[in-house]
């Protein structure tokens, strides 16, 4: 049984991540997306709406399951019993700090190891900050998210 670990803040989650979610669950038996408790993020969404955000958008996707968690990524990964992260590298920038986290990662837990997806090239660009910012300025977020996130975020917005 192969289990894989996709960790993030999803804040919220974004055609980018889809994309890495999809494929990454064609080659495992179980894919967990790890959704972070991220407080020094000050988020959009609550933990709750990430995590329920992330399952309607996975919805078709048979062996994906969304856990939150705190704390250190491979205490979670060891946890869940998985033993392999995925990643997604959009350009040469997320390059550094992912080769770092995954260094260390192995330090900590040498039974665990990180895999690197290369992000869709339609998606390279794409950040959660960046759509937020395009939303809060009232500009189209259609090309970045599903339907159903660009709603709650139009829903955020209203209730601000
Ligand atoms: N498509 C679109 N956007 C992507 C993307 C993709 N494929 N991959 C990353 N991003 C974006 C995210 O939207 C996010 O954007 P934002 O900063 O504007 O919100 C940004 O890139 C950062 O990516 P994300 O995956 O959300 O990283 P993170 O910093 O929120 O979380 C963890 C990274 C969870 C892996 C890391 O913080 C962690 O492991 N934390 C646990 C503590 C720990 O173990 N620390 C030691 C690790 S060495």
């Amino acid at each position: 049984m192969i289990r894989a670990i996709y960790p993030g803040s999803f804040d919220p989650v974004t055609f980018g991540h889809l994309d890495i979610i999809k494929r990454s669950a064609s080659f495992v038996d179980e894919l967990v997306v790890g959704v972070l408790v991220n407080n020094s993020k000050n988020p959009m969404f609550l933990l709750e709406e990430r995590v329920e955000m992330l399952k309607e958008v996975t919805a078709d996707i048979e062996n994906v399951r969304m856990v939150s968690f705190e704390g250190l990524l491979v205490d979670f990964a060891r946890q869940e019993q998985a033993n392999i992260i995925i990643r997604g590298l959009r350009a040469i920038t997320d390059f550094e700090y992912e080769l770092q986290m995954a260094q260390t990662n192995r330090i900590l837990e040498p039974a665990i190891d990180t895999m690197f997806l290369t992000t869709g090239l339609e998606f390279s660009y794409i950040s959660s900050s960046i759509v937020k910012e395009v939303a809060q300025l009232n500009g189209d977020i259609s090309h970045f998210v599903p339907y159903y996130v660009l709603e709650k975020i139009k829903e955020k917005q209203l209730n601000r």
